[in-house]
């Protein structure tokens, strides 16, 4: 299983954008296609830019509603992306979540909607600035996964767990390599803990102030399976730098003491 590169467009794009996902697609031809290239993007464009992604950019939504149909005036379902041509959905994004007073449990009835339209699932989660200050990041993460995954699904391929720390998501700050690896160890624990070796197909992704320059060194530590980018996913100069750094990292991964070593290496 390659790494996961998705973007997330949030509330941006009109149709003069979509030629961002075309050269993100030629990008992507131009790399050696072990890892998947996922940009969520908003629902308008879903269908023009599955088109421009050419089978080379998988294109998902950024929310979906729990419901298959019925008297929810302005939401869309799973199902309904699916139709618009998406693969994917994030589910749960710490913006839903403050900005829509969205619970663990809707976001688990999400994740639910979503499998059962087909479409892979990203779900995020992550802790706030004053959780990290009282030491409580690991137990806050631990809480959100036990209570917004739904554990006795099938996760489709391309399903994913996003660690998003809310204080470094469009903030320019990025938790230290030790803090990543932290996290991650701790999220992959608590899902062969919660799923037992179903969990294996399931990534981990890091978000949060993702660039071209620190990608690589993110997404060579272990336990990171991919990233999730916001603002740098929306100007393909800069996510096309990122698929790059992705590629350089897959293609040196036949050493496995590489990423051990850059572990340590950078919590020193
Ligand atoms: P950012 O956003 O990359 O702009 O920090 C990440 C996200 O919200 O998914």
């Amino acid at each position: 299983m390659g790494l996961l590169i998705a973007g997330n467009w949030k509330m941006n794009g009109l149709g003069d954008r979509l030629g961002e996902v075309s050269a993100v697609a030629e990008c992507a031809r131009t790399t050696s296609g072990h890892n998947d290239v996922l940009i969520c993007v908003p629902s308008t464009l879903i269908t023009r830019a599955v088109e421009a992604g050419a089978g080379l950019v998988v294109i998902g939504g950024e929310d979906c509603g729990a419901g298959v149909s019925g008297a929810f005036t302005g939401d869309i379902s799973a199902e309904m992306l699916k139709d618009a041509g998406a693969s994917a959905v994030i589910v749960g994004h710490s913006e839903r979540r403050r900005n829509h007073n969205e619970t663990d449990a809707m976001v688990a009835a999400k994740a639910v909607a979503a499998r059962r339209a087909g479409l892979a699932v990203i779900i995020c989660i992550g802790e706030t600035q004053a959780q990290r200050d009282e030491g409580a990041a690991l137990s806050a993460c631990s809480a959100q996964i036990a209570a917004s995954l739904p554990v006795d699904l099938e996760f489709s391929e391309g399903s994913a767990i996003a660690y998003e720390p809310l204080w470094a998501i469009g903030t320019g700050r990025v938790p230290t390599a030790g803090e990543i690896v932290e996290v991650h160890q701790s999220i992959r624990q608590r899902l062969t803990d919660l799923m037992g070796g179903r969990n294996h197909g399931l990534r981990i992704l890091y978000g949060g102030s993702v660039t071209a320059e620190n990608a690589g060194s993110i997404l060579e530590l272990p336990q990171v399976d991919g990233v999730l980018v916001g603002g740098a996913s929306l100007r393909s100069h800069d996510f096309n730098g990122i698929i790059r750094a992705a590629d350089a990292v897959t293609r040196h991964s036949g050493d496995p003491l590489r990423r051990l070593r850059h572990a340590y290496e950078t919590d020193r």
